[in-house]
């Protein structure tokens, strides 16, 4: 509001321009009228007041008023050189509208507005009448006069002239110009004593001065009186060349600068004003001068207050005017933050507006992929329950195959039949059972890689051995066919770290396609090239074969492709599988097909490119019979006759539901082993009762899974050394590490080679009969304080402790340790047969003896009581005893 305001003020303030065209500008009377005018605009805050100082050129003077007419100037005020030569630009001005004010000197026209100034013909009286009333009988006068044709000069001399006319005493003995006192006024001194003067009356006191300034420098100033004009305050002016006795009066001629500047303000607000303003003129001479001075020195200092007021005024209106700014710059900034704060309010409004329009579509959004979501969870149930179950079928018909391969490896051995023309029907049979697995096997696979379930898990392999033993299985149908199927390599030694079993997928998938499209006395060839020059072998897979048409070969790799040419029986998985297991190394394959195919395996020949998840430790191929876990079953070498022992045979528990395969390895087992049977509903307690020697176990069991019954087993004294065989279907990494923290020795997934299971078995019982040999020889040494920590380790520790403790027990039987340990007697005796291999009485009875041995070397006891404190019932039992562990009676020992 209050901005509005000022708005408003700053609107109707107008400034008035007046010009003034000053015609003298040099001497203290002009100075005098300037500053009057300029003290009196001072008072006025509408008024700008522009001084033109003309310089006494009449011409300069012109083009100042010329200048005012043209240039918007309110009121021009002109204080003329001469009367006529401005005459036209005054009338001009006048015509068009434009105020214009005289001051001092008049101009020969009356097409003017108003007149400031004194009379002075009475100036030129007043002179005249001052020298009459001094009452000299005989006055003459010396008259100076103005150079210039000026109306004062005119009428000074008119009214002085009026008077000196009418008083017989006085007389103007002399009348001259101003510019020609230097030269004139010495001479007129110096002819005093002809032609006397008592007078000089000159037209302003300055005249009057210079005039007594010579009359001195001749010793003559007192002889003379000195009447000046203008009147003056200030040093060397009228009233102090009066009050000094320079001058004997001067008459008082107002310059008027006030009142031009009184009467402009008045027309300017059209105020009626005189045409002819006419000041006032007196005589100041010795009797007034004092006032006069005093008047106008208090006039000077109000002037001077005024002026400092005005200052002090001015200061406060430029505070009040950067105030003011500063208040209008603040209310701008006040306005335009309403204004922002406003728009922040409609964005506000709109932002939550879109918010909640937005708010409103997300939760349709989310609404709808809600509903997508559980579609597509929907959908991913119902997948992967199809999938699931397919991948659950596949491993469910391994089972069955397995047992045909096994059953058909059994038949081929039958001597009836190796004789008979059934042994091909029997080959039809091997053969295409194994065919089948592999194709379960390739989509078993093809679904883990889709998952990505499968883990490298590569060791340090030389890959011309892994080769030559892929390609000894390929020799025998490349001799039936008189294949040229031959391997090479630069570089025998090389090893590079490769997923045996991935990798040898890989070589049966390309061998079975190069026979399968080599025609028969064709090519084909393995060449391993070691690339010296660089960390890469490149592994060719050469044939004869019919070739692949060049637009299908981008396509061979793809999943279920099928060639053009290929009129064979195939899954289209085969090569697929082959790329991946090769990108799962970071190699590479590439195919070629020129006169046949050539399928290219880059691979790098360090690990550097493996994690270390990825790498693990085998043996070598040459000293590993347990190579090639997953591999198909050998065509031709059936496992050699066990030898079977009937009074020492190893115990074996085999946990298993299938009926057929239980019956198969029951069969196969019983050539060499005990064999035990549990359909995995009593498995525990069977093994519990049985402590048998190994334990072969499936995972898919009705009542507990096979992890479960394995991790009870080896937590349980009685069961934990037993080594745990698990026989699975289930072929991923988590079932397989799984098995592994259950406790179990070895994972074998189905189908199994016999001969693998054998030697497994073989090996395990080899490696617990070195675990026995560990214990007997250490068996003093397990006590409380070993730290073998296994199970194993704690019990025979609590063994020794407990029959230590009864040491001089001679009652302490096998059932009191068996209690005291937990386990049943029986259990203790199988523990101990296993483990350590002896009888758990005999074992007792050594404790007893070794202990009484030591006490005859270090102790001074009788025999009989050595013989109680080691819990024999007599001194006799004792030296029996002792006599057929040692050889020599205790007393002969002592001896
Ligand atoms: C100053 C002056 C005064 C005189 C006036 C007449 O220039 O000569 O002394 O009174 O002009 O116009």
């Amino acid at each position: 509001m209050s901005f509005v305001l000022l708005g408003c003020n700053d609107n109707e303030t107008k400034t008035y321009k007046i010009g003034f065209s000053q015609c003298i500008s040099k001497d203290d009377w002009r100075k005098a009228m300037d500053h009057e005018m300029h003290v009196e605009v001072s008072l006025h805050t509408d008024i700008d007041l522009t001084v033109f100082q003309a310089n006494e050129d009449i011409e300069l003077q012109k083009k100042q008023i010329e200048f005012m007419i043209n240039n918007g100037f309110d009121v021009i005020v002109i204080s003329p050189l001469r009367p006529d030569p401005l005459v036209p630009l005054v009338e001009k001005a006048y015509d068009k509208g434009i105020p214009v004010i005289i001051v001092d000197r008049k101009i020969n026209s009356q097409k003017f507005t108003a007149f400031v100034g004194a009379n002075n013909i009475d100036v030129g009286r007043n002179a005249a009448n001052y020298i009459a009333s001094l009452n000299e009988k005989k006055a003459n006068v010396l008259e100076i006069k103005g150079s210039d044709n000026s109306s004062p000069v005119i009428e000074r001399h008119f009214g002085f002239h009026q008077i000196v006319k009418s008083e017989a005493s006085l007389s103007v003995v002399y009348s001259i110009k101003d510019e020609e006192i230097e030269q004139q006024i010495p001479q007129i001194l110096d002819s005093l004593s002809v032609k006397p003067i008592n007078f000089v009356f000159a037209f302003n006191d300055n005249i009057a001065y210079n005039t007594w300034k010579i009359a001195k420098s001749k010793g003559l100033e007192k002889n003379i009186k000195f009447i000046g004009v203008d009147g003056l305050n200030g040093p060397n002016n009228g009233i102090d060349l009066v009050q000094n006795g320079v001058l004997s009066a001067t008459i008082l001629y107002p310059t008027g600068g006030h009142e031009a500047i009184k009467i402009a303000m008045k027309i300017l607000r059209n105020e009626n004003v005189p045409k002819n303003n006419k000041l006032n003129t007196t005589i100041i001479d010795y009797r007034n001068a004092e006032i006069m001075k005093n008047q106008y020195d208090r006039i000077n200092k109000h002037q001077k207050d005024i002026e400092i007021q005005q200052q002090k005024i001015k200061k406060q209106e430029q505070t009040y005017s950067t105030q003011n700014n500063i208040l209008k710059v603040l209310l701008g900034l006040l306005i335009i933050s309403v204004l922002l704060a406003a728009f922040s309010i409609y964005s506000v409004y709109n932002i939550k507006k879109k918010k909640r329009e937005l708010e409103i579509r997300n939760k349709k959004i989310t609404v709808q992929r809600n509903q997508i979501k559980k579609i597509a969870k929907e959908v991913k149930i119902s997948n992967d329950a199809r999938v699931n179950f397919f991948t659950g079928l596949s491993h469910e018909f391994k089972t069955p195959i397995t047992l045909i391969l096994s059953s058909t490896e059994s038949l081929a051995e039958n001597k009836a039949i190796k004789d008979s023309k059934l042994l091909s029907e029997v080959g039809l049979i091997f053969n295409n059972s194994k065919r089948l697995l592999r194709l379960i096997n390739q989509l078993l696979d093809f679904r883990k890689v889709e998952d990505r379930k499968f883990v490298l898990r590569a060791s340090n392999t030389n890959l011309y051995q892994f080769s030559n033993i892929i390609f000894k299985d390929f020799e025998r149908e490349a001799q039936r066919r008189n294949i040229n199927f031959t391997i090479s390599t630069n570089n025998e030694d090389l090893s590079v770290y490769i997923d045996r079993n991935l990798m040898d997928k890989v070589y049966f998938n390309l061998l079975s396609n190069a026979f399968k499209f080599t025609p028969n006395n064709g090519e084909i060839s393995i060449e391993i090239q070691d690339e010296l020059d660089s960390n890469f072998v490149k592994i060719h897979f050469k044939d004869s074969g019919i070739g692949i048409p060049k637009k299908e070969m981008d396509n061979v790799f793809l999943a279920f492709f099928q060639g053009s040419n290929n009129n064979k029986a195939s899954s289209g998985i085969g090569l697929h599988l082959s790329k991946e297991f090769i990108e799962m190394h970071k190699g590479s394959i590439e195919v070629i097909s020129k006169h046949g195919t050539e399928f290219i395996i880059t691979l790098y020949k360090d690990k550097a490119h493996l994690n270390s998840d990825e790498i693990i430790y085998e043996a070598d191929i040459i000293d590993s019979s347990l190579l090639n876990s997953n591999l198909d079953y050998e065509d031709d070498s059936f496992s050699e006759p066990l030898v079977v022992n009937d009074e020492d045979n190893y115990s074996v528990l085999v946990i298993e539901d299938n009926v057929d395969l239980v019956k198969f390895l029951r069969t196969k087992l019983s050539a060499e082993y005990t064999v035990h049977v549990s359909d995995g509903s009593d498995a525990i307690e069977k093994a519990f009762e049985l402590i048998p020697d190994i334990i072969l176990c499936d995972i898919n069991l009705p009542d507990k899974n096979g992890f479960d019954i394995c991790e009870i087993l080896k937590k349980d004294l009685r069961t934990s050394h037993i080594p745990t065989i698990i026989l699975t279907a289930l072929n991923n990494k988590e079932s397989y590490i799984k098995g592994l923290e259950s406790g179990a020795d070895l994972y074998l997934t189905k189908p199994f080679s016999f001969a693998i299971l054998a030697q497994s078995i073989k090996t395990l019982i080899y490696n617990r009969e070195k675990l026995r040999y560990y214990f007997v020889n250490n068996v003093h040494s397990i006590d409380e304080s070993s730290s073998f920590g296994s199970m194993e380790q704690q019990f025979v520790s609590d063994l020794n402790k407990i029959i230590n403790m009864n040491m001089d027990n001679s009652k302490f039987s096998v059932e009191n340790l068996a209690n005291d340990l937990n386990i049943s007697r029986i259990q203790l005796y199988r523990k101990m047969k296993a483990i350590m291999g002896v009888n758990i009485s005999d074992y007792i009875q050594n404790i007893r003896l070794e202990k009484a041995k030591n006490m005859l070397i270090n102790t001074p006891l009788t025999i009989s009581e050595i013989a109680y404190a080691t819990g024999f019932s007599s001194p006799n039992y004792f030296s029996t005893s002792f006599k057929s562990k040692f050889n020599k009676s205790p007393k002969a020992f002592r001896g």
